[in-house]
């Protein structure tokens, strides 16, 4: 049920920081990832894991995008990531020593699904799956299992089974980086960084006024770009695969060192351009892309940590964000985007619980 909300979408946005603190329950300790918690037979299935292929669709695509990121900075280990319908259809070489990791909400994704099958017949050390539906086809076939808690997932649009298979996906490589030299403080830090994730959530979503107010801008516009740097950039596209599906506004994203390769030929003053900009190290040369947008009249539309301080100018909108640590930002820095589609999508008066032309599970190809 719906509730006191408007729409399932905004129920399950609401929702965030509650399911992910139930994805991270019981398989933490202040300072570690308890491995026996990702499933008991964990300690074999990781051992001598060399690589990881990630397999998924849409929005569980994204989240795979940002493991690959976490997984090769702490584990240390190659990973590479791909949209089930391209991988199972094209030849491809399998290592023995590979964690094959699945990642669904429905855990019934045709394209998904197959994928696994194929890959099983190569031969490879494990099957991982990050699921939400207990009991689905994925969670049957795979051999270890991390069940995100986000609960049923009712709006088309995916919100909160995308933070909970994040969440889920740093667990697991933090597991798997311990393995493979983490050293400890380093897992503590992390493991601090998460805790503080459903209520950095919270404090975002106390943003849904103005969040709501910048979305009047994007009402009338028919071409949107988002831009990210890093692990931004996945949540990026996240953020754009969202305002397609709800407001029917054509979104691209891209990284931002490809805006000068193409993309920046499109902006004008009827181009919008977000952009997720977390305090790292790549501010400055995210910086010197705002120049760029803002040179050709375009707005801008900047999500970025308080402690940057980016000031407000005309066609620069800022939305202050709360100091997170680097690692669970993309986390955190989905919310506004799923906020900021959800506004536009109300004001544009579309069937936001269930836009059109699309299925909540793909289950046919
Ligand atoms: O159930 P799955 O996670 O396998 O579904 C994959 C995609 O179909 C899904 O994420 C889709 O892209 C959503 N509509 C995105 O909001």
């Amino acid at each position: 049920e719906k509730g006191d909300y408007r729409h399932f979408m905004l129920k399950e946005i609401h929702e965030q920081s509650r399911v992910v603190q139930a994805t991270m329950e019981g398989r933490l300790t202040d300072r570690r990832v308890l491995e026996q918690a990702l499933g008991t037979d964990a300690e074999n299935l990781l051992q001598d894991v060399r690589h990881v292929q990630i397999i998924a669709c849409g929005t569980s695509y994204h989240a795979g995008m940002v493991a690959r990121y976490w997984i090769e900075e702490l584990a240390g280990i190659p990973c590479s990531v791909e949209v089930a319908s391209e991988f199972r259809y094209r030849k491809h070489v399998i290592q023995p020593d590979t964690l094959f990791l699945c990642i669904s909400q429905s855990g019934e994704t045709a394209d998904t699904l197959a994928a696994l099958r194929q890959a099983k017949e190569a031969g490879f050390r494990a099957a991982l799956a990050i699921c939400n539906v207990p009991g689905s086809s994925l969670v049957r076939e795979s051999d270890l299992v991390i069940m995100t808690q986000a609960g049923p997932e009712i709006g088309v649009a995916s919100t909160k089974a995308f933070t909970t298979q994040l969440t889920a996906l740093l667990l697991f490589t933090l597991a798997l980086a311990r393995r493979n030299g983490l050293p400890e403080a380093e897992e503590a830090d992390m493991v601090q960084a998460l805790r503080q994730v459903p209520g950095q959530i919270d404090q975002v979503l106390a943003l849904d006024t103005p969040i709501a107010r910048l979305s009047e801008a994007f009402v009338d516009k028919h071409h949107s770009l988002f831009l990210g740097r890093g692990s931004q950039f996945p949540v990026a596209l996240e953020g754009a695969l969202k305002l397609k599906e709800i407001s029917y506004i054509h979104a691209e994203a891209y990284p931002a060192g490809e805006l000068k390769h193409g993309p920046l030929a499109l902006v004008d003053s009827e181009m919008p351009v977000v952009t997720v900009a977390p305090n790292n190290a790549l501010m400055e040369k995210l910086r010197s892309n705002l120049e760029e947008v803002r040179a050709r009249g375009g707005e801008l539309f900047v999500f970025a940590d308080e402690a940057v301080g980016l000031a407000e100018e005309p066609g620069v909108h800022v939305m202050n964000m709360p100091s997170v640590h680097p690692i669970t930002a993309p986390i955190v820095y989905t919310i506004p985007l799923q906020l900021l589609s959800y506004h536009v999508a109300v004001l544009k008066g579309t069937d936001v619980d269930q836009p059109r032309n699309l299925a909540k599970s793909v289950t046919v190809e």
